[in-house]
């Protein structure tokens, strides 16, 4: 199967540190390796909303959801480009995950066997100088992962407040041209280990 791996693009700004970080860590993935970028800022979503006791969810077929779940069933590596709020993901991206949940549950899409063996990954800029503050962000995404039987990639981080700062993090642009090549293994709780 051909590589494909979809950036989902959390940040509340346009051009900030973290995307700036994926495309430096993406430009280093072979030309044969499909590449499709979702801004979800640009491409807004309502509120998620649980209504997996209540009635089915429908598989949703135009808009920018049917986009999000396409591209996510057509990914075989998903690369979370989330900044870190409040030491985890953002809002954005919280809400895309949320709708995971109902994918879950939506008759016909076999969204949790799709995704099964695929690989997830994440890419986050912090203005905190100790990457340690970003765990609950990485937990977060490894747990994700381990739930859904996807392997996980880690997170490569960044330092930056300001758009354009991260590009003063020289070891995170070192990190960023061998992060895609790493192996990612099966992701597992930590309570698994
Ligand atoms: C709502 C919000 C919450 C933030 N929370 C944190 C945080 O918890 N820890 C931290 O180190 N930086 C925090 N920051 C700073 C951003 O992580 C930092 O500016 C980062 O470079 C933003 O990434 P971006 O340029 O891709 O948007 C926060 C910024 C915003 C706007």
């Amino acid at each position: 199967m051909t590589r494909r791996f979809l950036f989902v693009l959390g940040s509340a700004r346009a051009d900030g540190n973290t995307e700036l970080l994926a495309r430096r860590a993406a430009e280093q993935l072979p030309p044969d390796v499909e590449q499709q970028w979702i801004d979800l800022a640009e491409h807004p979503v309502p509120d998620f909303e649980d209504l997996r006791h209540d009635s089915d969810h429908v598989r949703p077929t135009e808009g920018n959801l049917a986009l999000l779940l396409d591209a996510t069933l057509a990914a075989t590596d998903i690369v979370i480009a989330s900044p870190l709020y409040w030491y985890s993901v953002s809002a954005h991206t919280k809400r895309y995950l949320d709708y995971w949940s109902g994918w879950l549950r939506t008759p016909g899409l076999d969204f949790k066997a799709t995704l099964a063996g695929r690989t997830l990954w994440g890419v986050t800029a912090l203005a905190h100088t100790q990457p340690e503050v970003a765990d609950p962000l990485v937990g977060t995404l490894n747990n994700s992962a381990a739930y859904m039987g996807m392997r996980f990639g880690g997170v490569l981080l960044g330092n930056g407040s300001k758009p354009g700062d991260v590009l003063n993090d020289t070891e995170a642009l070192t990190r960023a041209k061998t992060f895609f090549a790493q192996e990612a293994p099966p992701a597992r709780f930590v309570y698994e280990d």
